[in-house]
């Protein structure tokens, strides 16, 4: 392959792939679509809108370091989707590494972002290398509202939530039902604090309308790994509730089984049992989103000692701005050198207000901010 493509979609053959090959084609930026299959991949990208005229190469790769490695020299980006990441995300970052490229992916696993960010922020920095997990809806929409209270000075504690209509895909639902085994945090003090269980219940109050849902920490999001490490903030917690009420419950209901049951057995016996349970959920592919339907409010309040501010984020189709977030990102690492480098939030690297802007661009999000005192 030549270096024409410099940016791979590794994960193609999948439902956020798919996204971000649509939105790179829109920014007419030539990429590889990788995969374990080349066959599910070229099945996947027909189906995609506009593709006739995207400028790719199929690619199919073994899932391994060194296999890995090999496909991405010579590449700078990369734009990961094959999740859970707890399961699979290390090998495609260490690849990523290995041969010079940035790191992006679509995780919202906080417990493997916490692992990876001790592990691999040093080793990009000094490469000077992005790698930022969780360029994706979750969570870098309620990111971006959590770094315009920010702008305030004197905000120091940030209250994180997020409300969604949304049908989790096959991998998602896996992703969700892994975090069931980790802890999950929230940050005090500028220090982290587990929380007693990964799904643990809190009540949500809708903006505007007032109506209360039921909600949880969600594995406890992406924030508090990236704020851990920003002096200004010495508290941060997030909450998110779906729509569909019958999902958290599920979570919790699996969590349990898990403390009870399922801990005891190997990664082996114990990720087809999850697979089973997650299938039962959801084990066949979305249909695309319907911005009618799949709606969101994200919003975060910042607070300090006598400041008050907040910020709403209204917007639809979480899975497309997902795939929007890939390819924005991936277009302005291939043209500009980061100022900062290293395991950092992709709203960080790029500026939460120029990503705001690529998404207003589209129709996808409306945002408005408060100062309260
Ligand atoms: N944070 C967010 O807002 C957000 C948004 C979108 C997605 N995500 C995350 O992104 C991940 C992917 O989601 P998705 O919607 O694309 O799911 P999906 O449609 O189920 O696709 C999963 C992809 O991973 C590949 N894959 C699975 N196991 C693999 C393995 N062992 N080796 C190599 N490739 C493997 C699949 O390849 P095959 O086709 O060959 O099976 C497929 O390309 C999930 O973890 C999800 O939670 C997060």
């Amino acid at each position: 392959m030549n270096d024409h493509y410099q940016v791979v979609v590794y994960g193609a053959s999948g439902y956020t792939g798919r996204l971000v090959i649509e939105f790179l084609r829109e920014y007419s930026i030539p990429f590889i679509a990788a995969g374990r299959s080349a066959q599910r991949i070229e099945e996947a990208l027909r189906v995609i809108p506009g593709i006739e005229n995207a400028d790719y190469e199929i690619a199919e790769v073994e899932h391994s370091v060194p296999a890995l490695t090999e496909l991405f020299t010579g590449r700078k980006v990369i734009c990961n989707t094959v999740g859970p990441f707890s399961r699979f995300g290390e090998a495609t970052i260490e690849a990523s590494l290995a041969a010079g490229c940035h790191y992006l992916d679509t995780t919202g696993e906080q417990n493997w972002m916490l692992a990876m960010q001790d592990k691999y922020h040093d080793l990009f920095e000094s490469a000077g290398l992005v790698c930022s997990p969780a360029t994706a809806y979750m969570f870098t929409v309620s990111d971006i509202a959590a770094r315009v209270c920010l702008e305030t000075p004197g905000v120091d504690s940030l209250d994180v939530r997020v409300f969604t209509h949304g049908t989790p895909t096959v991998a998602s639902t896996q992703s969700v039902f892994d975090m069931c085994r980790n802890a999950s945090y929230r940050l005090e003090n500028h220090r982290l604090v587990p929380y007693e269980q990964t799904f643990e219940p809190h009540q949500l109050t809708l903006p505007v309308s007032g109506d209360i849902v039921m909600g949880t920490q969600w594995g406890g999001g992406s924030h508090v790994v990236y704020f851990r490490k920003d002096s200004r903030v010495r508290n941060c917690n997030m909450v998110l509730a779906m729509a569909n009420q019958k999902i958290w419950k599920g979570c919790q209901e699996l969590e349990l089984a898990y403390k009870v049951q399922l801990q005891w057995l190997s990664d082996e016996q114990l990720f087809p049992v999850l697979d089973q349970l997650a299938g039962n959920l959801q084990s066949t592919m979305p249909p695309r989103e319907n911005r009618h339907q799949n709606r969101f409010i994200d919003w975060c309040h910042g607070r300090g000692n006598n400041v008050s501010v907040s910020c709403h984020i209204t917007g639809n189709n979480a899975y497309q701005i997902t795939g929007l977030l890939q390819a924005y990102a991936a277009m302005r690492l291939l043209r500009d050198k980061p100022v900062v480098a290293g395991f950092r939030s992709i709203a960080e690297v790029l500026g939460h207000r120029d990503l705001v802007g690529a998404l207003q661009a589209y129709g996808y999000v409306n945002m408005t901010e408060q100062r309260h005192c």
